[in-house]
């Protein structure tokens, strides 16, 4: 991710109590009314997420950015690729910040441009199939416009098996990046064959795979991961069924294969928060996605008992923890101010050509 910091934030911001910051912050969201509309993910901290305007999945969220009719200006709680989606998506005009500019995401920046592109030159050498670029939602914007570019389009966790069946719709073969995980359940659940999902490492010739194996591939995965949902595995299941045989798990579809196998559910950070919410009283549910959101959901259903599936709580995405209410008070400050130091703006033809797979992906729906 490259980062432009302009300008510190001052100290001055760390010094007021969270009483003065949200009074501040609750001003200045009065004083810009229908002007501005502030998104906040999922995984936003918990006194974040009441100055939401609107608070969803990377899907959700990127569908309300591209439907506002008054706005002039988005702040975005969440990471560097969503608020980067929320530019593509808007009109020039309207203007999108990232309260925290430090907040990215590492499994964006695991398929730089130049291997994607090294990649998918060997691909069209080995084969005389269409390969469908997909990129999921978390990655940067010249890989949405490499997707753009080649007939390809993005997903997100919410749409990843309509987008695949979209693509076998305009092609043989997926080339699938940069989160393998989401690729591989995906894939399999539409009933792609274990030898049909080969996976491509960076790095080495093909991928490390062999030639017939490339030609036999529908779904060529990209070998990313997020490794915050890396934290889950097949034993903590084990273990919390022997513990309680009734207990419910829901995860979300960047957990590796087997603990998507092994879980009751799985889906987006959407599918998660609606997944609790019915269930009925006194049901226990044990939920592996990033902590902030198993916290909140725990203390929004104290009837419940939910649990994180990892249980020395060490899932915690740090980059959507970044951003405190310092950093969203700051970022309405400047904006009275006129100064666009938390600006995030993406330059063309990235911009047009990321937006033509972004508008694909809309139109498959969430
Ligand atoms: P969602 O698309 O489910 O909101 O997830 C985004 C994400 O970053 C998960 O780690
Ligand atoms: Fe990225 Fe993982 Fe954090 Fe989601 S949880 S923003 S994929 S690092």
């Amino acid at each position: 991710m490259a980062l432009s910091i302009l300008k510190e934030q001052p100290k001055s911001y760390r010094e007021k109590s969270p009483e003065e910051l949200k009074a501040r912050i609750a001003d200045a969201k009065q004083r810009w009314g229908e002007r501005l509309v502030i998104l906040a993910h999922h995984y936003q901290r918990m006194d974040i997420v009441p100055f939401g305007d609107f608070l969803g999945d990377s899907f959700a969220l990127s569908q309300k950015a591209a439907m506002q009719p008054k706005v002039e200006r988005i702040v975005f709680c969440g990471v560097h690729f969503m608020a980067e989606s929320a530019d593509i998506l808007t009109p020039p005009e309207v203007k999108v910040y990232l309260p925290n500019p430090y907040a990215g995401c590492p499994m964006a920046d695991m398929a730089p441009k130049l291997q994607v592109d090294r990649a998918w030159e060997e691909l069209g050498q080995v084969t005389s199939e269409t390969v469908i670029p997909i990129s999921y939602m978390n990655s940067a914007a010249v890989l949405k416009a490499f997707c753009g570019r080649n007939g390809g389009l993005i997903c997100t966790s919410s749409n990843a098996r309509q987008a695949l069946s979209w693509a076998f719709d305009h092609g043989q073969k997926v080339f699938f990046f940069p989160d393998q995980h989401l690729g591989r359940n995906t894939a399999k659940r539409m009933g792609i064959a274990e030898d049909e999902r080969i996976l491509w490492q960076p790095g080495l010739p093909l991928g490390g795979n062999s030639e017939e194996a490339v030609k036999k591939a529908k779904v060529i995965l990209w070998k990313g991961f997020c490794h915050v949902h890396m934290n889950f595995d097949l034993e903590s299941i084990q273990a919390l069924r022997k513990e309680n045989p009734d207990i419910h798990i829901v995860v979300h579809p960047e957990c590796r294969e087997e603990v998507v196998d092994a879980a009751d559910a799985f889906g987006s950070t959407k599918f998660i928060v609606d997944y609790v919410s019915k269930q009925k009283p006194g049901t226990a549910i044990a939920i592996g996605t990033e902590l902030n959101l198993v916290q909140r959901l725990a203390h929004e259903y104290p009837e419940m008992t939910i649990l994180p599936l990892q249980k020395d709580g060490c899932a915690t995405c740090v980059n959507m923890y970044r951003t405190k209410l310092t950093d969203l008070a700051w970022n309405l400050d400047l904006l009275d101010k006129e100064d666009d130091s938390l600006l995030i703006q993406v330059p063309e033809p990235v911009r047009s050509e990321a937006c033509i797979a972004l508008d694909r992906m809309l139109e498959i729906g969430g």
